[in-house]
């Protein structure tokens, strides 16, 4: 039997044609039938313009046995902007950038969260609800800007700077941050830095973000020579060849690029600012210059923009997959624990950035 979805027609049987999963999971979960099908067709309304009708039949089962799990723990999903849209539009309840998610691992009333991002994301969920069970899929879910610091270098930096400010990306460790003032995100760099009312400010560890940053006010920032794996690979060779092959392309940069990849961008903001920028003025063509998943999340809902894909991964983002997320929550792992003594002296700093922005 055949299941219609609006124009898309799948098939009961098009399982054959996918892969499987890990053979223990296959048969855990719920069978391809005509009926889960109907059951799971408004979860493919949403992203029936990035997922194909031959790979849909191998994640639904699989987003129902997550669903299923996700009501018996009473537990939510935060997910990053840059999960793959199955993801991030099928299983995830609370999506957005790291200043979202953190504000909502800070008031959601689930007992257990599941971080559908990476390990400092997953840590700054413990530090603002240590009541809760904080849950990552993948413990190697790192990030190459977390790893070049230490809470060492940042009591180095003190020494060195004594009285200057200092303000951590919250791409870092908790025990760096517990060492910082307070902490921010590329949504609200700026604001952070000029709230401290000091004519000098270290913000660390991200070097390319705190050029552009310096770009946007008159406090002197001293940086460190931090960068992502991923952002620091665009250049603007690249983008300006897009443009010059047509001149109505967007290009819409995160602050984690290099400073003259930012030169070349029409704007530069964080992972939902760039969202927000595509979703209001609907370029006919744009090139999101940050992790390939992102614009196939926007492309699921906004299908009159074309994206041109200089596509970057983050290896560390891309170790989330359903798989795993439905393992993490069969077996309630792997728990993110942080020490009391760094995670009080860190939730300082994390909750000062949200109180100012709220
Ligand atoms: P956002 O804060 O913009 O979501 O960025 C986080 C990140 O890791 C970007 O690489
Ligand atoms: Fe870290 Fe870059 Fe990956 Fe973001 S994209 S998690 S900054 S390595």
């Amino acid at each position: 039997m055949t299941v219609v979805l609006n124009t898309t027609t799948i098939d009961a049987n098009s399982k054959n044609v996918q892969p499987a999963f890990a053979a223990h999971i296959d048969a855990e979960l719920p069978e391809w039938t005509d009926e889960l099908a109907a059951e799971m067709a408004p979860l493919y309304e949403r992203v029936k313009h990035v997922v194909t009708p031959m790979e849909w039949p191998h994640y639904a089962p699989l987003i129902k046995a997550i669903n299923t799990l996700k009501k018996e723990r009473n537990a939510v999903i935060l997910a990053h902007n840059y999960m793959t849209p199955e993801i991030f539009h099928c299983v995830g309840d609370f999506r957005g950038d790291s200043l979202q998610l953190a504000k909502e691992a800070a008031s959601t009333k689930a007992d257990v969260i599941v971080q559908a991002g990476v390990h400092f994301m997953a840590e700054t969920s413990k530090i603002l609800s240590p009541e809760k069970t904080v849950l990552i899929p993948d413990l190697k879910a790192g990030c190459s800007l977390a790893e070049s610091i230490t809470a060492e270098d940042v009591r180095k930096l003190r020494e060195t700077y004594p009285g200057v400010p200092i303000v951590t990306y919250v791409n870092t460790s908790a025990a760096v941050k517990a060492e910082c003032d307070i902490t921010c995100t590329s949504a609200n760099a700026v604001k952070v830095v000029e709230s401290l009312g000091s004519p000098r400010v270290l913000l660390v560890p991200d070097e390319y973000l705190a050029q552009y940053v310096q770009t946007q006010t008159d406090v002197e920032i001293i940086t460190w020579k931090g960068h992502c794996e991923v952002h620091e690979r665009f250049t603007a060779e690249e983008l300006e060849a897009y443009r010059e092959e047509d001149p109505d392309t967007k290009i819409i940069a995160h602050p984690e690029c290099p400073p003259d990849v930012i030169a070349t961008a029409d704007f530069t903001g964080s992972t939902s600012g760039m969202i927000d920028y595509v979703k209001k003025n609907r370029p006919k063509k744009a090139v999101l210059v940050t992790e390939c998943s992102m614009a196939s999340n926007v492309a699921a809902e906004t299908t009159d923009v074309e994206f041109v894909r200089p596509c970057n991964l983050c290896p560390h983002m891309k170790r989330i997959s359903l798989e795993r997320i439905y393992e993490s929550l069969r077996d309630m792992k792997y728990e993110v624990t942080v020490d009391p003594e760094v995670a009080e002296r860190a939730r300082r700093a994390v909750e000062r950035m949200v109180n100012l922005n709220n």
